[in-house]
Parts: structure tokens; sequence; C-alpha cells
């Protein structure tokens, strides 16, 4: 039995929402918290966090499916220098049209083979694609915990709705974290959560968690520019120190899971529910 690592994916109803960059600040915080960091690139139709990091990777995380690689020869190295082996990635490719949906076959393939290296880490964070695909709902549905990035438009909110309703019909899943993005008010981030939850109670008999807002914040829309994390270039910026509270939340949902025990693997099987 695993007794170590959490994992959480990061995943929206709707793109655009913000998903890959507070994974990104979300597992550097967490990093700086003295905590061991697996960063994994699920979105493997339109896969960017070597984008978001300036770096250009020669293997991915396609090449475990394609030759069988050893998913530890693939490990980019992102944080601190002094940090190695404590932050890593693993990049995946873009652009590879045949491997933006994977089967469950392959799904399950990927996990048997991340297991062995993701138990090395004490988080593991999946950067997912947005929407409600076999995909996003096959890897969301694997790990400890998922965190839905919604912002307060109306449409990520019915989204973001929708695929809450999906994962916990279907994957029977209830572990969801909200994160409100992009706002610029407490009271928007109060609105926007009460919305959310208010209808999932209504419809589905249970609301999800509050995890944290992230403030609109022009440092990261700089800090993509600059293809370095927002954690790294500007941690005193709202969205920073936002990303920071967000990973000592996570770090609290970790411990009490360690103390009752209900961690399995870090990336478990899924049972569908038709
Ligand atoms: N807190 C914020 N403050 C300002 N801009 C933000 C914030 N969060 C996200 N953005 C903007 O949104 C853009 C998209 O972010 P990101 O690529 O992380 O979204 P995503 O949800 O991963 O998208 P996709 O669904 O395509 O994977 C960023 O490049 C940035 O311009
Ligand atoms: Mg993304």
């Amino acid at each position: 039995m695993n007794r170590k690592t959490i994992s959480f994916s990061i995943l929206s109803g709707k793109g655009g929402v913000g998903k890959s960059n507070l994974a990104l600040n979300i597992c550097y915080a967490l990093h700086q918290l003295g905590r061991k960091v697996l960063l994994i690139d699920c979105d493997m139709g339109l896969a960017n966090m070597d984008v978001l990091l300036g770096i250009a990777p020669e293997k991915h995380v396609q090449d475990i499916l394609i030759s069988n690689q050893n998913p530890a020869d693939i490990l980019v190295p992102f944080g601190p220098s002094s940090s190695k082996g404590s932050l890593d990635l693993l990049p995946a490719n873009s652009g590879m049209a045949e491997f933006a949906e994977l089967d469950d076959g392959a799904r399950g393939m990927l996990r048997d083979k991340l297991n062995p290296l993701a138990s090395n880490y004490d988080f593991v964070c999946m950067d997912i694609g947005a929407g409600i695909s076999p995909t996003v709902l096959g890897f969301s549905s694997m790990t400890t915990l998922r965190l839905v990035v919604v912002t307060p438009e109306p449409t990520s909110l019915t989204d973001s709705y929708a695929l809450i309703k999906v994962l916990s019909a279907r994957h029977n899943v209830q572990d969801f974290y909200i994160i409100v993005n992009q706002v610029e008010s407490q009271s928007e981030t109060k609105k926007t959560y009460s919305r959310l939850s208010a209808v999932c109670k209504r419809f589905l008999g249970f609301a999800p968690e509050f995890l944290c807002e992230v403030r609109s914040d022009r440092g990261l829309i700089e800090a993509v520019r600059k293809q370095r994390p927002l954690m790294e270039i500007a941690p005193r910026s709202p969205a920073a120190l936002d990303c920071m509270t967000a990973a000592e939340k996570l770090e609290h949902l970790r411990k009490d899971l360690l103390i009752v025990g209900e961690i399995d693997a870090p990336l478990r099987s899924v049972a569908v529910h038709n």
C-alpha cells in the first residue's frame, strides 16, 4: 500500500481557463513547501507545458506507449538547480492527433508504467485537457483528488457543472475541489463558487469543496510571455500568492489522507458506470 503519494488532476469544462498555468505554479509552490512533485502533461493532443517552461524536450510521455521508454528517462527537472529530482515534468508532445484520445487499454498501460515512478513523489499532478472526452474523464478519475478550474464566466460554470456531473455519475468520483480563477474581487469568487455548489447540491446531491481563488494578474500573462513560472519570476504577485495558498491547502489534505490511510496506488484504476 502506498502511504506517501497524493495525486491530483487539474481539469475544466471550458478550455483556456488557466489549468496549465495553475498546474505549473501550484507544483512549484508545493516544491517550495519542501515536497517532491511530479507534473505530468496529460493534454496529449495540445500539450504545452514545455512551452510554458521554454524547453524543448527530446522525449515525451507518448514515447512510453510508442517505444516502451522508461518514464524515468523522460523526466525534465524544472525547479531551481538545487532541487534536482524533486520537481520534475513528464512532458508531452503536442500535435500528435493519434494520441489526443487514448482508449482504456492505452490509458491503463500508461497508468501501470507511471505508478512505480509516481510513488517516489509526495504529489503527482496531471494537467488535463478541457472538456468531457473519455480521455479527460479517464485521466481525471485516476487521481486521488480533482481540482476543477472555473472562471466567473457563465459558460465556464455550466461546462464545469457538466464535467462534475459526468464524472460523478459515470466514474463514481466525488472528491472535487474548486479553484475560481481570474477573479477581480472576493465577492466575485464567492458568487461563482456558490452558484456552482448550489447547482451541484440540488441536482447531484453533493457540493464540491472550495479550494481557493486565484486573482487576475498581469504578472501571469508576463510569465507566459517569458516562458517561466510566475512563482519563479514574481513570487509575491497576487496569483503566485494564491497558488501558494492552494499548495498549503493541498498539503493539509495530504496530511489528512495519510492519517486515515485512504491512499492506494498514486494513480488508480478506473471503474466506469455506463
Ligand atoms: N489568474 C490569471 N490572471 C491573468 N491571466 C490569466 C490567469 N489565469 C489564466 N490566464 C490567462 O489565460 C491563458 C490561458 O491559460 P492556460 O493555458 O493555463 O489555460 P488552460 O486551461 O490550460 O487552457 P487549455 O484548455 O487550452 O489547456 C494564459 O495564457 C493567461 O493569459
Ligand atoms: Mg492547458
